[in-house]
């Protein structure tokens, strides 16, 4: 039996873990003891305890409530609180999930503890390196016992950085591994939709119809804290003559009034086609993005499921890290630029859209855990 311990701390953190923890219970619950802890990097109950509630999620074992912060005070007491976990009782490795300032703590701490680390995304590039999660991803992929990576991308970076003929040896004598493990956002999505289809409510809430809106979402700091990239992005959306749905995440609902032009934010207010909501759970969330006619997102997550789901989308970013859904003519980049924003709307709008299956055959999470499995042997 080995003990696992799973940090999260953000969003899709939170949803990521629920693939893992769902196989524990199902075909690993002999072999594997899971423990969670919660950084508490989201806290409100929109951000964090819906998802729990939703996926089935066990409640954490530990919450270091560390709430938001710059990036160094947040991480600081991430690791510290880490630590403490990892000091007062036997893990045999550390689950981490994606690039967030979590993901980067957890690293750390692990690993100067010499506490195998399994990165869960891992080979995920930006190449812009101005990212707070290029950053995190960088360190956390160089601290890695096991990486898994979702896609062929993900592994051909790795390769491209030397991570197959790496020296690096661990404090447990053993080399680091690069496993292709497929995407466990894909194994999420589709043990949950046909769920979400009968649960949710968001369609019938919002008065919309299949395939006659847009579900857009905006929440990176470059595109929030930029008058002219937000107030560039809302621009367009007044244009477009469609309805917009915008769960809005709470950092960009506090900067609306702040950062956006006062008369595009009078616009924006008085539009009875852009239809602004809290945050949205993810059955409310993954409804949306399959019923969407077109998906407009700065979220790496957003806009690869909404590929899942069988719905194109613009992404309001200069790069992206799954080139695969440009590549394949599902996704166009604009940047926050609002005439590429309309013309990417009717090209992806006038064209046929395939949909390949890029990320693994949803059973991601089995694959991730066997391999942790032979590793600890
Ligand atoms: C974090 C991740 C980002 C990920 C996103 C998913 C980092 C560096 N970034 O960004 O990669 O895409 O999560 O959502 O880790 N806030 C609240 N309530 C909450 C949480 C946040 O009001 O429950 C507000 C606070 O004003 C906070 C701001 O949102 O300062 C940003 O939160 P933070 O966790 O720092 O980063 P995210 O933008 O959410």
């Amino acid at each position: 039996m080995i003990k696992l311990l799973t940090v999260i701390g953000a969003r899709p953190q939170i949803i990521k873990s629920a693939a893992i923890s769902r196989a524990i219970k199902n075909s690993f619950s002999d072999s594997v003891e899971e423990k969670i802890l919660h950084t508490g990097q989201h806290y409100d109950a929109n951000m964090s305890q819906v998802f729990f509630d939703e996926l089935g999620i066990p409640q954490p074992d530990f919450n270091l409530g560390v709430g938001s912060g710059s990036h160094g005070e947040q991480t600081a007491k991430m690791i510290s609180g880490i630590e403490q976990v990892l000091n007062s009782e036997h893990f045999d490795g550390v689950i981490l999930y994606g690039d967030t300032n979590s993901t980067l703590a957890g690293a750390v701490a692990a690993a100067k503890m010499h506490i195998p680390v399994f990165h869960i995304e891992a080979g995920l590039r930006s190449y812009n390196m101005a990212m707070p999660e290029e950053q995190n991803r960088i360190v956390c992929d160089h601290l890695s016992s096991i990486l898994f990576a979702p896609t062929q991308t993900a592994v051909d970076n790795l390769m491209k950085e030397g991570f197959n003929d790496s020296a690096a040896t661990f404090a447990n004598g053993k080399r680091r591994m690069v496993v292709k493990s497929g995407d466990v956002m894909y194994d999420n999505s589709m043990y949950f939709a046909p769920v979400a289809e009968k649960k949710s409510t968001v369609m019938k809430d919002n008065g919309l119809e299949p395939k006659r809106f847009i579900l857009a979402t905006i929440h990176r700091p470059v595109n929030t804290d930029s008058p002219e990239r937000l107030t560039s992005i809302f621009r367009a959306l007044l244009e477009l003559d469609e309805t917009v749905i915008l769960p809005l995440h709470p950092r960009t609902a506090k900067l609306l009034s702040v950062n956006l032009d006062s008369g595009v934010y009078e616009e924006v207010m008085k539009s009875s086609r852009i239809k602004i909501i809290p945050p949205a759970s993810f059955f409310d969330i993954i409804v949306l993005e399959k019923n969407a006619g077109i998906v407009i997102t700065d979220s790496g997550g957003v806009q690869k499921e909404s590929f899942f789901l069988g719905t194109p989308s613009i992404i309001l970013r200069n790069e992206t890290e799954w080139v695969e859904i440009i590549e394949h003519g599902a996704g166009i980049l604009t940047d926050a630029d609002n005439s590429r924003i309309i013309s990417a709307y009717h090209a992806l709008i006038d064209s046929e859209v395939h949909f390949p299956s890029l990320f693994g055959d949803a059973h991601s999470a089995e694959k991730i855990l066997e391999s942790i499995l032979t590793y600890s042997a």
